[in-house]
């Protein structure tokens, strides 16, 4: 399979991984797509789709974690928020902990876990793809920065309620398509203590799991809010969930901006280390989340252009690509490894083709 951009779906094309909307899924495997899938595929704000074809029928793309998981977190986060907006007393919706716990033991499952997919959410499940993604992300890291299971699980607690305090700031200012007024920005800042301040009274996390909400939002050089806390002075999931966070935000679709491709949001990241990010936890992540996501069509340096069907942990701007154009003209597809074959050192890739 691959990954085609909305603007590039046509008739035809058969859909390789479903499309969810929220919990539910609004395409299945298998469908072939026809004018009116794809107008619905585009006003639903998705940035693509993975779609099956001759030159990618063996490629496959692996799900950071399963869909049956996935849904079943969306659902979770579903109730947590609607029990929160409803002033949230107990008993508590969702034990989150053992959500988390779930999605750890799936993902430690390999210790070399890579971030290899593109996300796809619909631009109203936002909010809940959004938690999900920030807290796979965040386990990811703490993964590659060695934490044991019961630290995973702590970390990725917070990171799926990093930004539970949202319920409490009018919908009108959270939900706005475009930048706020700086009135609305000093209200919206308020989302990190309220949110902080909710999850401490009514669940029963550990206080290192809550501290995430109240950090998010804080920046490595002291530039955030809503303390300005700087460097170790947040705590190291603080840091870890900030940088989850703002990838996430980039690399997905919005009604008023278009996502970031995932280069472009890892370059970002590794741009802001020992400024708005911890430098440890951009390392963590340079390791392990894929600029150029299997899957993904790039150009190389020496005008050919190819697909890339594998990412290495640890050297994620060397994939093994198939190319399948030189200079313009298509040629029968074969296989190159930028990592490990010595005829193609000094090819670098220069972009999603
Ligand atoms: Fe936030």
């Amino acid at each position: 399979m691959r990954f085609v951009a909305a603007n590039c779906l046509r008739e035809g094309m058969q859909l390789a991984k479903p499309l969810y909307r929220g919990p539910n899924t609004m395409l299945s495997t298998g469908i072939t797509l026809n004018n009116a899938y794809i107008g619905g595929i585009l006003r639903a704000g998705y940035a693509g789709a993975y779609i099956e074809d001759d030159l990618s029928r063996d490629i496959e793309v692996i799900d950071t974690i399963s869909g049956e998981l996935r849904t079943e977190t969306m659902r979770g986060i579903q109730k947590i928020i609607s029990t929160a907006r409803q002033g949230g007393k107990k008993p508590h919706p969702v034990n989150v902990s053992a959500q988390i716990e779930c999605i750890v033991r799936e993902l430690s499952g390999n210790r070399n876990v890579m971030v290899n997919m593109l996300d796809l959410s619909s631009y109203d499940s936002y909010t809940y793809s959004h938690s999900l993604n920030v807290a796979v992300l965040s386990i990811v890291l703490g993964i590659a920065m060695n934490f044991p299971v019961s630290d995973l699980i702590a970390l990725g607690s917070g990171a799926l309620l990093h930004d539970i305090g949202k319920v409490f700031i009018n919908k009108q200012i959270v939900q706005k398509n475009g930048p706020l007024t700086p009135e609305e920005f000093e209200l919206m800042k308020t989302h990190s203590q309220m949110g902080y301040d909710y999850i401490m009274s009514e669940y029963r996390l550990p206080p290192r799991s809550c501290r995430p909400i109240l950090e998010h939002h804080e920046r490595y050089d002291g530039s955030g809010y809503p303390l300005q806390k700087k460097g170790t002075g947040i705590s190291l999931y603080g840091r870890i969930t900030a940088l989850a966070d703002v990838y996430d935000a980039l690399t997905s679709e919005r009604p008023y901006r278009k996502a970031l491709p995932p280069n472009e949001g890892v370059e970002y990241v590794m741009a802001s280390a020992e400024t708005l990010f911890d430098p440890e936890a951009v390392n963590a992540f340079t390791k392990r989340i894929a600029p150029y996501p299997v899957g993904t069509s790039v150009a190389l340096s020496n005008g050919w252009t190819g697909l890339v069907i594998r990412n290495y942990a640890s050297y994620c701007l060397r994939p093994k690509v198939r190319v399948y154009r030189q200079d313009g003209r298509a040629v029968k597809p074969f296989e190159i490894s930028l990592k490990d074959d010595f005829g193609y050192l000094n090819v670098t890739i220069k972009g999603i083709a």
